[in-house]
C-alpha cells in the first residue's frame, strides 16, 4: 500500500491516534491523507496529504485536527458510492477509521459491499464497543467527570444538599458506574439495571433521620434525565435537591496518559494490520497484547460487567 486515508470522530486521544498513525506510515513511506469531517468529507473529497510535520504538537490537544460529523448522506447507496469514488480518484488503497459504533458500521460497509480495504481504531467515551476493554477517550471522559463530581461533592457536603449528576454515554453506563464508584456516591442508575426512586427516596430519608446529610447520586443518560429524577426526590423527600448536567465538558480535554497511549498503541498497531492485510478488522488489547477482532463483531451490542461495580457502590456508600 502506498496511500492510506484516516477519517476519525472526536474525542480525547484522536489526535494522539492520528499522529502514531501518520508517523508510522511516513517511517515505511506510505502516505495519509487526512479526510476531514468523517464520512461526509469523505463524499465530499475534502481530504489533505499529512506529513511527519502536519501531526507535531497535537498529543495533547483533545478534540480531532481532522474536525468530525455525522453524515445522512453517507447512509445512502448514492452517497456510499460517491465516498467509493473519493478513494479511487485519489488513489488511496486503505482507510483507518477512528471512531465508535457509527464509524466503526461504516467502515465495515465499505469493506464488505465494495471492497475497501478498512482497519477501525476504537474510539468512544461511551466505552460501548464490542470486543474491544478500551477504547480511546472513555478514560480521559472519566477523569472530567470525576473532577466535576469532587467540585460539586465540596457544594453538596457543605451545603448539605442532594445533587443528582447526569453524565454521558448514549446507552451505555460505563462513564456513570466508573465516576460512581471512584467518587464514593450513594447511588447509580443505569440504562441497563432497572431503580426505584420511591425506595432511594426512603434510603434518604432514612439516612437523614440517622444524620446523613449530603447525597450523590448519578444517572446515566439515555433511560431518565436528571432533572425529572431530581425534582421527584425534591418532591417524595423535601429535601434540598439540585441537577448538573456535564455534557459534552466528558468528550473533551486534555487526553489522560492512559488514552495517549492506547492511542498510539492503536493506531500503529492498525498501520500494520491494514498493510499486511489484516481487513475489515478492529484493533484491541487481549490479555494486554495487541491484536485485532472482525468489525462484524465490534459493531454488535457490548454487555458491560454492571453487578460487581454495583454492587462496590452500594456496599461502601
Ligand atoms: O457517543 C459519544 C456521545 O458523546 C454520547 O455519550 C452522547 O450520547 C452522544 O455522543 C452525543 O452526541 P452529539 O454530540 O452528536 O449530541
Amino acid at each position: 500500500m502506498k496511500r492510506i486515508g484516516i477519517l476519525t470522530r472526536d474525542c480525547a486521544g484522536v489526535n494522539a491516534a492520528i499522529r502514531a498513525f501518520v508517523r508510522s506510515a511516513s517511517a515505511c513511506k506510505v502516505e495519509v491523507y487526512g479526510i476531514f469531517r468523517g464520512y461526509q468529507g469523505l463524499i465530499e473529497g475534502d481530504l489533505k496529504l499529512l506529513n511527519h510535520r502536519s501531526v507535531s504538537g497535537i498529543i495533547n490537544l483533545g478534540g480531532t485536527i481532522l474536525k468530525a460529523a455525522r453524515s445522512k448522506q453517507f447512509r445512502t447507496l448514492a452517497g456510499q458510492r460517491q465516498a467509493v469514488r473519493t478513494l479511487h480518484d485519489n488513489k488511496i488503497e486503505g482507510l483507518a477509521v477512528v471512531g465508535g459504533n457509527g464509524s466503526l458500521a461504516g467502515a465495515h460497509v465499505l469493506a464488505t459491499k465494495y471492497s475497501i480495504p478498512v482497519i477501525g481504531i476504537p474510539t468512544t467515551i461511551d466505552n460501548d464497543v464490542n470486543g474491544v476493554e478500551m477504547s480511546i477517550g472513555a478514560d480521559t471522559a472519566v477523569n472530567v467527570a470525576l473532577d466535576a463530581l469532587d467540585k460539586i461533592r465540596d457544594t453538596a457536603t457543605s451545603l448539605e444538599r442532594i445533587f443528582v449528576v447526569e453524565v454521558m454515554g448514549r446507552d451505555c453506563g460505563y462513564i456513570a458506574l466508573r465516576v460512581a464508584l471512584a467518587g464514593g456516591c450513594e447511588e447509580v442508575l443505569l440504562p441497563e439495571k432497572s431503580f426505584n426512586v420511591e425506595k432511594i427516596c426512603e434510603e434518604i430519608v432514612e439516612g437523614n433521620i440517622q444524620g446523613k446529610v449530603s447525597w450523590i447520586i448519578v444517572v446515566a443518560e439515555g433511560k431518565v434525565k436528571a432533572v425529572d429524577i431530581a425534582k421527584k426526590i425534591n418532591t417524595l423527600t423535601d429535601l434540598e435537591t439540585r441537577e448538573v448536567v456535564l455534557g459534552h465538558i466528558q468528550r473533551g480535554g486534555r487526553p489522560t496518559a492512559f488514552d495517549r497511549i492506547i492511542a498510539a498503541r492503536y493506531a500503529h498497531h492498525a498501520f500494520e494490520a491494514l498493510t499486511s492485510g489484516k481487513l475489515d478488522r478492529c484493533v484491541t488489547l487481549k490479555e494486554g497484547k495487541l491484536t485485532t477482532i472482525p468489525l462484524a463483531k465490534a459493531i454488535r451490542p457490548k454487555d458491560i460487567e454492571i453487578n460487581d461495580y454495583y454492587k462496590l457502590v452500594k456496599i461502601l456508600t
